[in-house]
This record gives C-alpha cells, sequence and structure tokens, in this order.
C-alpha cells in the first residue's frame, strides 16, 4: 500500500487498511521515538505550513514531527503571503509547489483548502478547517486504541456541538468500525452530508452513526465519550447564544460519566474551557485521557508526513 503524493483534506477518502496503515506507523514511530528508521524520511524536505488561525498542539506537533524526521518547516502567516493582499490561492499553490515537498495549512474556509489541494503538486494536509480536523481524528483514534486495545465494536458518544471535530471523527470513526453515538442541542447538529457519508461507512463496516439531542441516551455504555468547545474559532459573537443553549445538558460532568461504561475514557482534542463544554473534575479525573491524546498528535503526524510526503 503506498500513500505517496496523497493529499489529506477530509480523511473520507482513506479506506480502513490505509487508516489501519497511518495508525500503526505512528504506534511504531511512538515506540521507536528517536530510533525509528522513518527518521530521515523527510531529509532534504521541506514543508510549509500555512495558518490562518491560532494553534498551540497542531502548530507545535508538526514542527517537531518535521524536524524529527529530519526536514524542514517553514511557518508562514497568512499575513505575511501576498495571499493576504489578493494573490489567487491557485497561483500560490503552484508557486509553493515548485519549492516545497508539502503544505500543512489551517484555514478559514474549506473550498481554499480544497483549491489549494486541486492546483498543487506536492501533498496538501489539512491542519483544521471550519469542516473537518483529520489530523486530530488520526490523534483520536490512535488514543482509543491504546487505552482500549481496539477500535471495532467499540461505542463513542461525541456530546457538544457537530462541528468540524465531530465530522472527522464521524467519518473515521465509522471507518473502523466504531460506533458512533453524536448528542447535540438541536440546530448544532453535524452537517448533513457528512452524516450521510459516514453512515454508509458504517453499514460498510457493520458498525452505526447516530445522530440524537437527548446527551444522556447518547452515552450510556459508552467505551468513549468525546467532547470539543461550544464556541469554535471564528463563532465569538455567537458565543452567549451557544452557552445558553448546550448548557446544563451537553457538559460533560460526573453525573453524565456516570451513564458510561465504568472503564469508560473521556477525550477532548483541547483547547479546553473548563466548566463550559466539560467540567474541571473529569478534565482532571481518572477517566480523562487528554493529556496523551495530545501527545499523539505529534505521532500521527509523523506518520502522515513519512507516508505522504
Ligand atoms: N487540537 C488542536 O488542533 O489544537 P490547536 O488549535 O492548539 O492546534
Ligand atoms: N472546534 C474547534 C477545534 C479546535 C482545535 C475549533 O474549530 O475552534
Amino acid at each position: 500500500m503506498n500513500l505517496k503524493g496523497r493529499h489529506l483534506l477530509t480523511l473520507q477518502d482513506f479506506s480502513r487498511e490505509e487508516l489501519t496503515l497511518l495508525l500503526d506507523t505512528a504506534a511504531d514511530l511512538k515506540r521507536l521515538r528517536y530510533r525509528s528508521e522513518l527518521g530521515t524520511s523527510l531529509l532534504g524536505k521541506s514543508v510549509g505550513m500555512i495558518f490562518e488561525r491560532p494553534s498551540t498542539r497542531t502548530r507545535v506537533s508538526f514542527e517537531v514531527a518535521i524536524n524529527e524526521l529530519s526536514g524542514d518547516s517553514l511557518f508562514l502567516s497568512s499575513q505575511e503571503l501576498q495571499l493576504s493582499r489578493g494573490e489567487p490561492i491557485a497561483d500560490t499553490a503552484r508557486v509553493l509547489s515548485r519549492y516545497l515537498h508539502g503544505i500543512v495549512i489551517r484555514a478559514t474556509n474549506h473550498e481554499h483548502v480544497v483549491e489549494l489541494a486541486e492546483q498543487s503538486t506536492v501533498p496538501v494536509i489539512n491542519a483544521l478547517t471550519p469542516m473537518y480536523h483529520p489530523c486530530q481524528a488520526l490523534a483520536d483514534l490512535l488514543t482509543i486504541k491504546e487505552k482500549l486495545h481496539e477500535l471495532e465494536g467499540l461505542k463513542l458518544a461525541y456530546v457538544g456541538d457537530g462541528n468540524n471535530v465531530c465530522h472527522s471523527l464521524m467519518l473515521s470513526g465509522a471507518t473502523m468500525g466504531l460506533e458512533v453515538m453524536v448528542a447535540t442541542p438541536s440546530g448544532y447538529e453535524p452537517n448533513l452530508k457528512v452524516t450521510k457519508i459516514s453512515r454508509a461507512r458504517a453499514e460498510e463496516n457493520m458498525s452505526k452513526v447516530e445522530v440524537t439531542n437527548d446527551a444522556k441516551a447518547a452515552v450510556q455504555d459508552a467505551d468513549v465519550i468525546y467532547t470539543d468547545v461550544f464556541v469554535s474559532m471564528g463563532q465569538d459573537k455567537e458565543r452567549a447564544k451557544r452557552l445558553a443553549e448546550f448548557l446544563p445538558d451537553f457538559q460533560v460532568n460526573e453525573s453524565l460519566v456516570k451513564l458510561a461504561a465504568p472503564h469508560c475514557i473521556v477525550m477532548h482534542c483541547l483547547p479546553a474551557h473548563r466548566d463550559e463544554e466539560i467540567t474541571d473534575r473529569v478534565i482532571e479525573g481518572s477517566h480523562s485521557v487528554v493529556w496523551d491524546q495530545a501527545e499523539n498528535r505529534l505521532h500521527t503526524e509523523k506518520a502522515v508526513l513519512a507516508l505522504l510526503l
């Protein structure tokens, strides 16, 4: 199986075997952190990282990943590129492809990333758009597999906003045979097209994807409870309205966790807003795996770079 030259935009076009290869490679890279034979896979290669939004984990984990694979990274703030003065995305893509071996981009508009990929002759990796966060989902799957030893047949309850993180988790989780239950307030359900594709994926993999407005029902006997912020980047003006609609029913707190399986793990992509989508006691409590989950961004990103570039 060869993933060289592929873009990573949504994970939708990755088969179960391809996702398994990415996760197994990440696990090996983690086990052999400074000893892997992939440690020189980016030697002589340069990766550009365009960020139109802030980032802690994604930026730092990608920079360290590129460094540990012996490559060079260039951080390209969108404000400093001619893009900010109206140079077309297509022209930017064609020019950057002549210099770089891969482009990582966090963008305010998913269609811009699609256009960049269409015009780029080197792999484009989506580092978050308002629609998808595929690199996060890979780290999430690796973490679940590490903690619970398998993916197939497990029940994951996503509680909160039907956002980018939720979409990528639905698509990749369903592909890997996870049962995905999504609970959101009415009006904040995941995108219908993504739900339809995830359901088709689930059917092919003997699993299911369900969307409900009842958080308590969703987490019943769940192996994994997952949440993300109620107010994503770019939504700050909706903050008061969203908090009023999400709280208290969609907060991951101790009484919600009690409804899940006793061995359940609690996940959050971070950054977290304590006592909004998750209580301080739960994120700091014994079910929480958020720090290992954050660490796994590094290992899955190394796998993505080593296999795609
Ligand atoms: N989870 C995640 O993508 O975090 P950053 O926004 O800090 O990159
Ligand atoms: N849904 C969040 C994820 C941050 C990593 C956002 O888009 O802001």
